[in-house]
């Protein structure tokens, strides 16, 4: 029993709303996107990134088209200053990127700051201070008008510094975050920033970004959305300011924060890939940008190679990315459970069938070829059904399995993942197919053979067979008739001198071509009815269509004769 721990606990206390007017709006633009992943993300590493590390980080978001890059935190020490000048002076920053660089509201950093950024084309000079109400408490022992003091003075140096570099031609904006805003009364959030507003001189034409942090996940996601409302709609100069935000993910709701924020009015958030950053981490930018595509928004930003993207990110990190993180995890595009791959695989069909320009395969909320993966991985354990193995036989070798079939080899594929008490994987799903029909023991053996075709028939033609069938290692002529080869061969086996198949019904057949490489040759499937009643199939594989279709009745009489 857990003890009654959580009482020691204060809970959120939501703003009173009368009214709210973002649960009935709709995403239907990406918002402005900043990368935070050079900065929070790599302050949160157990070895925070080098030199060589960082540039790479840094070219694969330029490459993803992320526009805004948080690089560091060049005030806090020599190696995070001299990443920011090799990144200016080493010519890393395009022209369309601009760098956002971190500084506490204090006068020294401020002005070490200004020393880092010196020479870069543009820039995001972001200042923040902790306005909640429990740091004021327990950290800087002041009180609202002490943090809005400290935010005021920092925009005043701020403003004074920037006008040189701003004549030396930098294109030079401002972003202040109030610093664990949501523990902060919105009264006292909204007096700040708009006190920011004016001393840093922000208009219309020369906005500043309000950045306004989940520093710590400490209520629902609508509970924040309320706060972003009221927020945008008590600053009086709402015109000069873009309003961003910078979620964190203690509860786990961070896309559902950012998402539900955007819904309030923010314009822009601040994300890392894979959602690195301090403790449970930054909002991921990977599942915020891939949830906007899937309701058919552009995200503006390209993930269609992921996995390339997350190599870099474990090999810079040094992290792992889960298995279940959405769009990028090893299992993300992978069915395990029977029935769902029975629904993939008709999805799948629906889609080839309809020839329809949507997406709509169930179970699989985005194409995993957008995002340059693939559906092709459905596993396969003792949980997968009937359509699994056939899918997997389908789509990864060729054979088209007829729908009878599938039952049956899908219980043999789930047998020897049951006797090995583990999933299998596709080369060994094909091993199982070998070894159960294309290389099944052959008690009976076709020798040679011969057709012969009457047309005389009119319409039906005739078809004679002869030949020479192995039979337990005893080769005996064979010779029968039929409106066609399969018929007549058919015919052929009842009449074997030794060994004789009768009993046997022929029920139904399927060929199709199945090429590797520069290889074509005709698979072929046949269905027969035991004299036991049993249903048992058969494939034969070969360049000659009329010689696979004879290897596929041989196939499903031996393995009928083997199980017996
Ligand atoms: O989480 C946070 O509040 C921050 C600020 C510095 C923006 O990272
Ligand atoms: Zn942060």
């Amino acid at each position: 029993m857990m003890k009654k721990g959580y009482e020691k606990y204060i809970p959120f206390v939501p703003l009173k709303m009368e009214h709210r007017a973002w649960p009935d709006k709709q995403i239907t633009k990406a918002p402005i996107w900043c990368s935070v992943d050079l900065r929070d993300g790599n302050q949160a590493l157990v070895d925070p990134m080098n030199l060589q590390e960082k540039l790479e980080y840094f070219h694969t978001l330029v490459d993803i088209g992320v526009k805004e890059i948080e690089i560091g935190f060049p005030s806090a020490s020599e190696t995070e200053y001299e990443i920011c000048r090799e990144l200016i002076d080493g010519g890393h920053i395009p022209d369309d990127v601009t760098i956002q660089v971190l500084v506490q509201a204090r006068p020294h950093l401020i002005q070490k700051t200004f020393e880092a950024i010196r020479g870069a084309k543009h820039v995001i000079l972001h200042f923040y201070n902790s306005t909640s109400t429990l740091q004021r408490k327990v950290v800087f022992h002041t009180d609202v008008a002490g943090v809005k003091q400290i935010a005021v003075d920092a925009a005043k140096l701020i403003y004074e510094l920037s006008q040189s570099a701003i004549e030396e031609g930098m294109d030079l904006r401002y972003q202040y975050s109030p610093e664990s805003f949501m523990g902060t009364e919105m009264d006292v959030a909204v007096e700040i920033c708009q006190a920011v507003i004016e001393t840093i001189h922000a208009t219309p034409e020369k906005k500043i970004i309000l950045n306004l942090p989940t520093t710590v996940e400490n209520c629902m996601p609508n509970y924040l959305a309320d706060e972003i409302e009221y927020f945008i709609s008590h600053l009086k100069s709402r015109d000069c300011a873009i309003i961003s935000l910078h979620p964190h993910n203690d509860r786990g709701c961070g896309v559902a924060t950012a998402e539900m924020g955007v819904l309030a009015g923010a314009e822009r958030i601040e994300a890392t890939l894979f959602g690195n950053g301090e403790r449970t981490g930054n909002v991921d930018l990977v599942t915020l940008a891939m949830n906007l595509y899937t309701q058919g928004v552009d995200p503006e930003l390209d993930f269609s190679h992921i996995d390339a993207i997350k190599d870099m990110y474990e090999r810079c990190t040094k992290m792992k990315v889960g298995e279940r993180q959405p769009y990028v995890g090893e299992l993300v595009f992978t069915a395990f459970s029977g029935s769902h791959q029975d629904a993939i695989n008709k999805g799948f069909q629906y889609m080839e069938q309809s020839g329809t320009d949507m997406w709509e395969v169930p179970y699989l909320p985005i194409d995993p070829t957008d995002l340059g993966r693939e559906y092709e991985p459905i596993r396969i354990n003792s949980q997968s059904g009937k359509g699994g193995a056939a899918f997997i036989m389908h789509h990864k070798f060729g054979y088209d399995l007829p729908k009878a079939m599938h039952a049956e080899f899908g219980a043999i594929v789930q047998k020897e993942s049951d006797r090995l008490g583990k999933e299998l994987h596709p080369q060994q799903i094909y091993d199982l197919f070998d070894r159960e029909y294309l290389s099944v023991p052959k008690t009976y053996q076709l020798e040679r053979h011969s057709f012969q075709e009457d047309a005389r028939h009119g319409e039906q033609s005739w078809v004679i067979f002869d030949g020479e069938v192995g039979y337990k290692g005893k080769v005996m002529a064979a010779h029968g008739e039929g409106n066609g080869p399969i018929d007549a061969f058919f015919n052929a086996l009842h009449d074997l001198p030794e060994g004789r198949l009768d009993g046997y019904e022929f029920v139904d057949y399927k060929e199709h071509a199945i090429s590797s490489g520069s290889d074509t040759q005709a698979v072929c499937y046949i269905h027969l009815k035991a004299p036991d009643g049993r249903d048992v199939f058969g494939v034969g594989k070969s360049h000659n269509i009329n010689r696979a279709s004879l290897r596929a009745i041989l196939c499903a009489v031996n393995r009928a004769v083997l199980e017996k």
